[in-house]
């Protein structure tokens, strides 16, 4: 008799993203004449960069004459994408990070959703409330979880992340084992300062803990003093693995490339309590499931780090901040408290004793905007929406007005 993985029965019906999109199409069948804003799925809106083009272009013509042609790539991604990223995400910010140390893919879903393979079931792991739900949805696939009770999977440490603690959590009051880390945060846009992530590397130190980063928004971070990568603090390379997306900082939601650093001292330990390296298990893990990005994507992903293609990026999350800074704007002239959307593109709204759930209905129906229901993110979320500042800025206007109508 087949029988099933048990674990998947406790997950909640459907993925937030895919539970808001059907909702939203279910509204606009029912109102096909209304215009819809889409402040919701953090899904970019304008076009790549013409130096990823030009690039993705070329290597596509490559492809088209036998002697330029490329069948499969290394599955770790092809030396020029690597090189490029250790010099230019790392090395050019003081973060001591070699080529072979980072792992090209399809998404940093994909990678913040697989890691979580290559560690024991038993392992504590500690969730930051509200969050991202692919760290916790795997978690709970991968039977490390109880039932769902109350809002909450038992068998987890929840790291609240509240206005009280600035949306940046406190370190666990337990011991856990896996730490899984976002900043800029989704969903909430609140920021870490290099002092309170040394505290997290720190505390890894002390627990024989490890830390998951994903940093998928840092080119968001316009404050200097920010850290981008988990590995510009001191003692990092042991205790952190990071993730890194070419989704938002040049428009490859669609395109898919994505990658995932795991310093060579990188550790977790076996049953015996010896120290294991994580790059080689990452390694092994990666070259059995997966061949490797497209080689035109590469290139158009290299092209990030061309001069041109470093103007364009930058030019691209300065048209989405700019959104950000509106939104954060009229909200707070609404008289709603909200965080982010100035190191980030989201913007984390209070409603003001409103749930979650009653607010995304209410935007959807008075507005036409859809937003993300704070809910959908964890218990922490509830009371709050999320609205994200990937549309066009006229778009974003337009919402905020209707925004605003709809409340009076
Ligand atoms: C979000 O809206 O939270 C993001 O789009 C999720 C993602 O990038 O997968």
């Amino acid at each position: 008799m087949i029988t099933i993985n048990e674990h998947y029965l406790k997950l909640q019906a459907s993925y937030l993203f895919s539970d808001i999109a059907k909702r939203v199409a279910a509204f606009q069948k029912n109102n096909p004449d209304k215009d819809i804003i889409k402040l919701g799925i953090g899904d970019v809106t304008r076009a790549l960069p013409p130096a990823c083009i030009e690039a993705f272009h070329q290597a596509v013509d490559e492809m088209a004459v036998e002697t330029s042609f490329h069948g499969y790539g290394p599955e770790q991604g092809y030396a020029f994408l690597r090189e490029a990223i250790a010099k230019n995400d790392f090395q050019a910010r003081g973060a001591d990070i070699s080529a072979d140390e980072i792992f090209v893919s399809d998404g940093a879903k994909c990678d913040t959703g697989n890691i979580q393979e290559i560690f024991a079931t038993d392992v504590k792991v500690a969730i930051p409330d509200p969050v991202y739900p692919v760290y916790l949805d795997t978690n709970v696939m991968a039977g490390r979880t109880g039932i769902f009770n109350d809002g909450r999977f038992q068998g987890l440490c929840y790291l609240d992340s509240t206005r009280e603690n600035n949306f940046v959590p406190d370190l666990p009051t337990e011991p856990v084992d896996l730490i899984y880390l976002c900043f800029p945060n989704n969903p909430t846009g609140s920021s870490i300062t290099k002092e309170q992530l040394k505290k997290w590397v720190n505390y890894a130190h002390d627990n024989k803990a490890l830390i998951l980063f994903d940093a998928a928004y840092e080119a968001f971070i316009r404050d200097e003093s920010l850290p981008k990568s988990i590995f510009e603090i001191d003692g990092a390379k042991e205790v952190a693995i990071e993730f890194r997306s070419f989704s938002k900082n040049a428009g490859f939601t669609g395109t898919r490339c994505a990658y995932t650093v795991i310093p060579k001292e990188c550790r977790a330990f076996d049953a015996t309590g010896g120290k294991q390296a994580l790059h080689p298990l990452w390694n092994r893990r990666h070259c059995t499931k997966f061949n490797g990005v497209s080689y035109p994507i590469q290139k158009a992903a290299a092209a990030v780090y061309s001069e041109a293609g470093k103007v364009q990026t930058r030019e691209l999350t300065d048209y989405y901040l700019t959104n950000a800074a509106l939104i954060r704007k009229e909200i707070t002239a609404l008289g709603f408290d909200s965080v982010g959307g100035d190191n980030s593109p989201y913007i984390w709204i209070d409603g003001r004793g409103r749930d979650s759930w009653e607010f995304f209905d209410m935007l959807l129906n008075k507005a036409g905007v859809v937003c993300t229901p704070g809910a959908g993110f964890g218990k922490c979320g509830q009371g709050y929406i999320r609205l994200s500042a990937f549309n066009s800025y006229q778009n974003v206007e337009k919402a905020m007005k209707r925004i605003k109508q709809a409340l009076q």
